[in-house]
């Protein structure tokens, strides 16, 4: 269905700052098409501190939901009416439908990664995960690959204490679990890569690919020679980051950042429409998300005075 700009369009808000790197809005857009949603997705600026005057507005605006990215996850939890549990115990909500006035929260980053995972493993072993970051998005990972095999977690972060934090939330929700935490010092993270099934690389660095901004990359990716053959190199970000460059190199199995949103959309166009989608429609989102990150590419280099 074509958006028809009535009273019945269903309003939808794409809400982080900065929004510059965000894909997505034009990929929700693509799947409102696809499954016959006279639905609208529009990308906003919301500044940290500003999602208080944000929900005032949306609801004003009668808008069925919004998608949220950084900074938002955790901050959107004490506004909603109901939230998910898993979302709310790791603090990452990026999902809400407003039924009636009411705020409805669930976090879907870790189904997007684990499902992205899984089906790259083609039923190999999950066990042994490295998951290098601590931040908003690794929490929810760790606990969907849990659910998928995961037992023996080594946590690397700049900040240890977050690492450490993660780790004994995750050993809080899940007994039978092995956590060993530790900073992104080559050493530990050597260590700590040597029997893995897989590496989940969570953090915002080598965005850029190797050796396009050293301030923004790891200082070396040599731990990644560790992996053993057989682990799958995971990154939430795409398309060609230094971390996923390196485990090509190796001649790892990757998955990358474009996946795992677009593995989240199953569960996303559920949660919003109670719309079953198709693998065919899964392959038009993937054609929208590569048009989405060739118009972001297009947007940085005007912005560089490249073009
Ligand atoms: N593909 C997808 O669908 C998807 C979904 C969600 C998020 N993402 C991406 O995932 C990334 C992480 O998101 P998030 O929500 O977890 O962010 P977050 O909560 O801000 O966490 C950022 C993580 O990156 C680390 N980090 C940031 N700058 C660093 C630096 N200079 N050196 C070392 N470590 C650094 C942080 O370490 P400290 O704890 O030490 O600060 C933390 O572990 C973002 O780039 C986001 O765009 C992708």
């Amino acid at each position: 269905m074509r958006v028809k700009f009535n009273l019945d369009t269903k309003l939808y808000f794409l809400i982080g700052d900065p929004m510059e790197h965000s894909c997505t809005a034009l990929v929700n857009n693509r799947m409102f098409e696809l499954v016959n949603e006279n639905a609208l997705c529009v990308p906003v600026t919301v500044k940290k501190g500003q999602l208080a005057e944000f929900i005032r507005a949306a609801k004003l605006l009668h808008a069925a939901g919004i998608y949220l990215t950084m900074p938002h996850k955790g901050d959107i939890i004490p506004f909603l009416d109901e939230c998910e549990e898993s979302a709310r115990v790791f603090h990452s909500v990026n999902h809400v439908k407003i039924v009636d006035g009411r705020l409805i929260g669930i976090g879907l980053d870790g189904v997007g990664m684990g499902r992205t995972i899984e089906k790259a493993a083609g039923g190999g072993s999950l066990e042994k995960v490295l998951l290098i970051g601590a931040g908003a998005v690794a929490g929810p990972i760790a606990a969907d690959l849990y659910r998928r095999g995961a037992r023996d977690f080594k946590i690397a972060n700049r900040t240890v204490q977050k690492a450490e934090a993660l780790g004994k939330l995750l050993e809080e929700q899940f007994q039978d679990i092995r956590v060993e935490c530790g900073g992104l010092e080559e050493s530990f993270l050597c260590a700590a890569a040597a029997d893995r099934d897989v590496a989940v690389q969570c953090t915002s660095l080598g965005l850029g690919g190797a050796g396009k901004d050293s301030a923004q990359d790891f200082q070396s990716l040599d731990f990644m020679d560790r992996l053993p053959g057989h682990c799958i190199a995971a990154d939430v970000l795409y398309p060609k980051t230094s971390f996923l460059q390196r485990a090509w190199k190796n001649g790892l199995k990757t998955v990358d950042g474009m996946w795992m949103a677009l593995n989240q959309q199953e569960e996303v166009m559920r949660f919003h429409f109670g719309a079953d989608i198709t693998e065919r429609e899964l392959l038009e989102a993937e054609e929208a998300f590569h048009a989405a990150v060739t118009m972001r590419e297009v947007r940085a280099r005007r912005r560089r005075g490249e073009m």
